[in-house]
């Protein structure tokens, strides 16, 4: 019997593809090979997924011709230079343009497999074989692919869809805890930018998904990648809609910048620059104030962090001026009307701002 349980689509035409979910698909050999239409497959990993779950993939590559580069492990790591060398692999294995890419891991290595695979000989095939819960749910759906910058978080990229996207959940049970919760970030913020029942859900379900509960976890996968298909079969481009994924972004990446990549997990930036967004929210006027305890409690009752030491106001601006949605030097937010219901805007008042900024520095 086939472990997939559950397969969606982001549609995007004829570059249309599966997210297929289920638990134990690694070792799924017709599974894989199915998706893998190539002889010279690279696999990119990195040295502390690869211990865990290189064997397996590559055994259900065979007989395809396989090479593994294993990348050092981390957010600091996520460069140019580091993308340089998934590159200098390929060229030395004379990879031509039919091989297909397999990105093997949590997001840093997706995002830089990904950007590899978009920029080698103009654009080769590339699969996710997503293992972080934060890369199941989101990272590993709608072809973001990139690189940081001192400057700036995810500053150089490209839209790179992959061929397909294989979550196998039992590749959870090695995760450590706190990048667990970092995943359960991005999760709270499908429930907050689109989905009200999803929020309540995660507040009477946090317990289980902390436990690491396989349906629980298995429910949350699925549901935020339904939210993140659909709005990426939408605009993929993100020329609209797309930028509500963003939720919270502009201040997590600020908080990633001023604090040196790696420090703060992007999921724990992701999350207190969520809570910063909602009292953004509260102090323009929109949400209420039991809107705004409640989105805060959530977080905090995930373990994930809501303030920030030794950052000042001035460099979190900074760091948000680099955002992506600046547009004609205005930063644009991602705020809410409602648990639920999120918009962008560059209308709102620069004393809110402030205001909101001196609340979550200590
Ligand atoms: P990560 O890739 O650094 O993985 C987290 C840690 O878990 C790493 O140490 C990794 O080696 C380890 N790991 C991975 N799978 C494991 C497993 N099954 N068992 C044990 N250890 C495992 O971090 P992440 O949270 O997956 O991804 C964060 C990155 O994703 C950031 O760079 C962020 O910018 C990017 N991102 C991209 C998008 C997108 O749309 N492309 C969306 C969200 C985030
Ligand atoms: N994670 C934001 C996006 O994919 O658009």
């Amino acid at each position: 019997m086939s472990s997939v349980a559950h397969t969606l689509t982001v549609e995007l035409g004829r570059r249309s593809y599966p997210i297929q979910i289920g638990h134990g698909l690694l070792n799924e050999r017709d599974l894989i090979g199915r998706h893998v239409p190539a002889r010279d497959v690279l696999i990119v990993s990195n040295t502390t997924v690869a211990p865990l779950y290189l064997e397996a993939l590559e055994s259900a590559l065979r007989p395809r011709h396989t090479v593994a580069t294993l990348l050092p492990d981390g957010e600091s790591y996520k460069t140019l230079d580091t993308v340089a060398r998934i590159l200098d692999v390929l060229v030395a294995n004379r990879f031509g343009r039919d091989c297909v890419v397999v990105a093997l891991g949590g997001g840093v290595v997706g995002d830089m497999a990904g950007f590899a695979a978009s920029v080698y000989q103009r654009g080769v095939l590339f699969v996710q074989v997503p293992t972080t819960l934060l890369a199941q749910v989101d990272s590993a759906v709608g072809g973001k692919t990139g690189v940081n910058h001192p400057g700036g978080k995810n500053l150089i990229g490209a839209f790179h869809q992959p061929l397909v996207v294989l979550a196998d959940t039992a590749t959870l049970a090695t995760l450590p805890p706190r990048e667990l919760r970092a995943g359960l970030a991005e999760v709270v913020k499908y429930g907050l930018i689109r989905d009200a029942a999803f929020f309540d859900w995660l507040e009477s379900h946090a317990d289980a998904l902390l436990a690491g509960e396989r349906e629980a976890l298995a429910y949350v996968i699925l549901r935020s990648c339904q939210i993140k298909a659909e709005i990426v079969g939408r605009d993929e481009l993100e020329h609209g809609e797309r930028a509500l994924l963003n939720f919270g972004h502009t201040f997590g990446h600020a908080i990633e910048s001023a604090t040196g990549y790696g420090r703060w997990l992007h999921g724990e930036a992701v999350a207190a620059g969520m809570v910063m967004a909602a009292r953004m929210s509260r102090e323009s006027g929109w949400i209420d104030a039991a809107s705004l305890a409640r989105i805060t409690t959530l977080i905090e009752r995930m373990g994930l962090p809501t303030r920030l030491a030794d950052v000042s106001a001035q460099t979190m601006l900074q760091g948000m001026r680099m955002d992506k949605k600046v547009l004609e030097g205005q930063i644009r937010l991602v705020l809410l009307r409602a648990i639920g219901d999120a918009f962008v805007t560059a209308d709102y008042e620069a004393q809110h701002l402030e205001r909101t900024l001196q609340a979550h520095l200590c």
